[in-house]
């Protein structure tokens, strides 16, 4: 029995994963639960390279986050941190390096939609709803549907999957606006949605870039909330500039990676990177 009303029915999300575990086999996905993390670690980066004419936008850039983990990413306009999102995410090919979804997937062999189907969300700086559908179907579109098996699962679908939308609305603190159009939500709830949205899906990892951009500080902590909320759901990436919303997240404990020039500066508890002399000289040499 799932006693927070907050947190999603896990049962529900573990018995819809069994129901489709079976598909894996006919090469539709890999899914979300069979990622080797036997080791602990969701990400693995290793000496990744990518230049633009000549340029170097990530440098050798070597970095792992551990399953379970909420990561910030802090560093300067152009340091590489959306630059390593498109590596991660398959827009964009490294020079070299390695690139690993847990232990056995090689992420830089995979087309964009076949990582997102391994179980990597994305989550844009702008958010990407559908307008003009009320908040509810934009989660049930959201959902991973495949024809071929949908249909046959469906009858038994239905059930789980209606129980996996409400709890991802009030996980998302959008249960009131249910039958709204998404048009009509602010943009602090729009990027809620969207991230209800990727939720839907399953991720094991998400990736968020600047998800607090243009947010007033109110959106800005209900959005860490939310955040801090997915803990243990999902291994989630943050890139974000504005440091109460950093914060937030990691908390006293909670490991900050510094980028710049397209490699890592510094690693630590934000309290640590914020007394990091070349972190200090970084930001304030630009
Ligand atoms: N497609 C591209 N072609 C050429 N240069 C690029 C391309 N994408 C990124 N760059 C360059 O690579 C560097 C890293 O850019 P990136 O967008 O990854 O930085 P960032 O850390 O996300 O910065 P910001 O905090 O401003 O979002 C920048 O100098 C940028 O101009
Ligand atoms: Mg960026």
């Amino acid at each position: 029995m799932n006693e927070n009303p907050m947190v999603p029915d896990i049962a529900a999300i573990e018995d819809d994963g069994r129901a489709l575990s079976g598909v894996a086999s006919m090469g539709h996905a890999i899914k979300p639960d069979e990622i080797d993390i036997s080791h602990g670690t969701i990400l693995y980066l290793d000496d990744v390279t990518v230049s633009f004419d000549g340029f170097r936008a990530l440098n050798a850039l070597s970095l792992t986050i551990d399953a379970g983990e909420l990561r910030c990413v802090i560093g300067p306009n152009g340091a590489g941190k959306t630059t390593m999102m498109d590596v991660i995410t398959g827009k964009t090919a490294p020079d070299a390096g390695k690139v690993f979804l847990g232990q056995s997937i090689d992420l830089t062999r995979m087309s964009e939609p076949a990582i997102a189907r391994a179980g990597i969300g994305r989550k844009f700086q702008k958010p990407t709803v559908f307008e003009n559908h009320p908040v509810w179907e934009n989660l049930e579109l959201a959902m991973k549907t495949d024809k071929g098996w949908w249909a046959s699962l469906r009858a038994r679908l239905d059930g789980a999957a209606q129980a996996r939308i409400e709890a991802t609305l009030e996980l998302i603190h959008l249960e009131g606006e249910a039958r709204r159009l998404a048009g009509e939500l602010s943009h602090g709830q729009k990027q809620r949605l969207e991230i209800g949205m990727l939720l839907m899906q399953q991720p094991a990892l998400l990736l968020l870039d600047e998800p607090a951009a243009g947010m007033t500080d109110h959106e800005t902590m209900e959005l860490a909330e939310l955040l801090n909320k997915l803990r243990g759901t999902c291994s989630m990436m943050v890139v974000e500039h504005d440091m109460e919303f950093v914060a937030a997240l990691a908390g006293e404990t909670g490991r900050v990676t510094v980028m710049a020039e397209g490699h890592v500066l510094a690693h630590g508890t934000l309290d640590e990177v914020k007394r990091d002399e070349a972190v200090i000289e970084s930001y304030l040499g630009r």
